[in-house]
């Protein structure tokens, strides 16, 4: 192989399946325990030993890069590498051409999590020399998936999100490539969703008699692209995230692994973790439940909340039922009023959900 390992995220593409929060904001940066997905993938890279990191943008590209700035802080240098349209993940790989050169890659899409970072796969791909690498795991709904069949340990068949899936092996948003895949993400068509999709080239690279080889991957992966996905990544951060506490407590009490960030303040109140309460959060006169991730700016006031991601600055204030398995939008308000006529008032971007009860 080329001796340098350069990294390819993919963070453009349009996070239709998380909206109304994707309307106004990038989906790869939703926090997960308080940080965004991206910089999971961003910093499981720079674990793995590479310094170099392309990301390809899309329409929200001016929040990503505010986000990640020139990387420096997460100890790799960022190129950003805008994408006309969000054209399919092998148009992406295209797009990065003149980044890649003819270096190997791990490409990354951005909005997946894997739980053991990706550098015994690394090193693994960089030992065994192969053409590309592809990361495969069993899941109970392979159609939402691109799906591998495999013979031995050979691949066979790759097929894009297929309505008749013929394994229940799906391939993880992890890939590591050589520029053979330049070739074969011009020789490919788009597919019938007007794609061109990895899945195709890499069936190339296949029928081309290159060496693809699979390997599955058994620590938890997570596509974060829905609501119920985002939730239970949540989860399993929180499930091992070291406790700390850097904020202020007035007769308040914690239990469990917390978090408690910098500036933040309870005051009356019960954390029951696993949880994160973000820089400067008001917790005051209320209950915070298991696998909660409160970020910066949070204000909630005599109210409850478990299980639910709640972005920057939201308030939340004199609720009478708990707040359960939601996401919550940056600066959004949900708070009771005694103003009569007793009505809901509603100021709600388009694609919200509300659950009353
Ligand atoms: O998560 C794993 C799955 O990811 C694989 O099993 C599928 O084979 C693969 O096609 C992909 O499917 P998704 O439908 O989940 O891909 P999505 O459109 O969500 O795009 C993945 C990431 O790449 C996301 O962060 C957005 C970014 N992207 C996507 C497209 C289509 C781009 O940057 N440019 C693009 O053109």
């Amino acid at each position: 192989m080329a001796g340098n390992l350069k990294g390819l995220v993919l963070s453009g593409g349009a996070g239709t399946r998380l909206r109304p929060i994707t309307h106004t904001s990038a989906k790869q940066l939703v926090p997960v325990a308080n940080k965004p997905v991206l910089f999971y993938g961003l910093e499981a890279l720079r674990d793995a030993g590479i310094r170099e990191v392309g990301i390809i943008i899309g329409d929200t590209g001016d929040e990503i890069r505010a986000a990640v700035g020139d990387g420096s802080a997460l100890g790799i240098e960022v190129t950003f590498i805008p994408q006309s349209a969000p054209l399919g993940l092998a148009h992406a790989v295209l797009t990065a051409e003149e980044f890649l050169g003819d270096d190997d890659f791990v490409m990354y899409l951005g909005d997946n999590l894997l739980r053991d970072g990706i550098t015994p796969l690394v090193d693994r791909f960089r030992e065994s020399d192969p053409d590309a690498m592809i990361l495969l795991q069993q899941v109970p709904n392979p159609e939402s998936y691109g799906v591998a069949v495999l013979d031995g340990d050979r691949v066979v068949i790759l097929e894009e999100k297929p309505a008749e899936p013929k394994s229940d092996l799906a391939l993880v948003g992890v890939y590591m490539f050589t520029s053979a895949i330049l070739d074969a993400a011009k020789a490919i068509e788009p597919s019938p969703r007007g794609e061109l999709e990895i899945t195709d080239a890499i069936q190339y690279l296949i029928d081309q008699g290159k060496r693809v080889e699979p390997h599955v991957v058994t620590g938890w992966w997570k596509d974060t692209g829905k609501v119920e996905d985002m939730l239970e990544a949540n989860r399993l951060i929180l499930d091992v995230i070291e406790p700390s506490m850097e904020g202020e407590l007035v007769n308040s009490n914690i239990e469990g692994r917390v978090v408690i960030q910098k500036g933040a303040r309870l005051v009356n109140s019960h954390v029951r973790g696993p949880a994160v309460i973000g820089q400067d959060a008001i917790i005051e006169d209320s209950y915070v439940g298991p696998y909660s991730s409160i970020s910066t700016g949070c204000v909630v006031r005599r109210a409850e909340i478990e299980h639910s991601i709640l972005l920057e600055r939201v308030h939340i204030e004199d609720l009478d039922a708990r707040v359960e398995s939601s996401l919550i939008g940056r600066d959004v308000t949900i708070s009771r009023t005694d103003a009569k006529p007793r009505a809901y008032r509603f100021v709600l971007g388009d694609s919200s959900v509300i659950g009353l009860t």
